[in-house]
């Protein structure tokens, strides 16, 4: 297979399937021999951006340096896939501006769902007013509106929703699987 440099920018709330899609496309870029980077909103946030809040301009800087990051990688032949919330569109659209070639991905899953599921037990937090300025919750999300990308992960299973990326990214040129 070979590959173009790309960032596949993945968006959306905590828990909706970000960091779950992400590593099952790394894990199958990397048996393809691709070179890939993955810069993790969690992970991020314990080295590079270690020391950011929540507020509007600390996700800002954070989103910043995540594309500032990713458009060094990507322009230089590497993958980098990205999965942070991004809420707002703004920053999301400047990092567009920003890179060569870019794919916006958004991870959906509606809120009740989220609520339900709550894998790190922070909705139940948020709503309990524990924790403030949660995204979803008491904090904004605004909806890519031009996104390449959607899908929604009450409904797909994390393997569907990787393999629908992966044919976009053949589809747009990115990945091609037969050399
Ligand atoms: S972003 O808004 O700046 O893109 P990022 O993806 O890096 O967010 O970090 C989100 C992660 O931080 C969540 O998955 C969750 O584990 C944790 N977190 C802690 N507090 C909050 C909060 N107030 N809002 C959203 N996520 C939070």
């Amino acid at each position: 297979m070979t590959h173009k440099g790309f960032t596949l920018w993945f968006t959306g709330l905590s828990g909706a399937g970000k960091t779950t899609v992400s590593e099952i496309l790394e894990k199958r870029l990397r048996q393809a021999n691709a070179k890939v980077e993955v810069l993790d909103g969690d992970i991020v946030r314990t080295n590079l951006s270690k020391g950011l809040g929540f507020s509007k301009e600390d996700r800002d800087i954070n989103i910043k340096r995540i594309g500032f990051v990713a458009e060094l990688l990507s322009r230089n032949g590497v993958i980098a896939i990205t999965a942070a919330i991004s809420p707002y569109r703004d920053v999301r659209d400047f990092v567009r501006s920003q890179v060569e070639n870019f794919v916006e991905v958004y991870a959906y899953c509606p809120l009740d769902t989220l609520v339900e599921r709550d894998v790190k037990g922070l909705y139940k937090k948020a709503l309990a007013g524990e924790i403030t300025n949660f995204t979803g919750v008491s904090d904004p999300y605004e909806p890519p509106e031009n996104a390449e990308i959607m899908f929604d992960s009450s409904k797909e299973s994390p393997e569907e929703s990787a393999e629908k990326i992966w044919a976009k990214l053949v589809d747009l040129d990115f990945l091609s699987p037969d050399g």
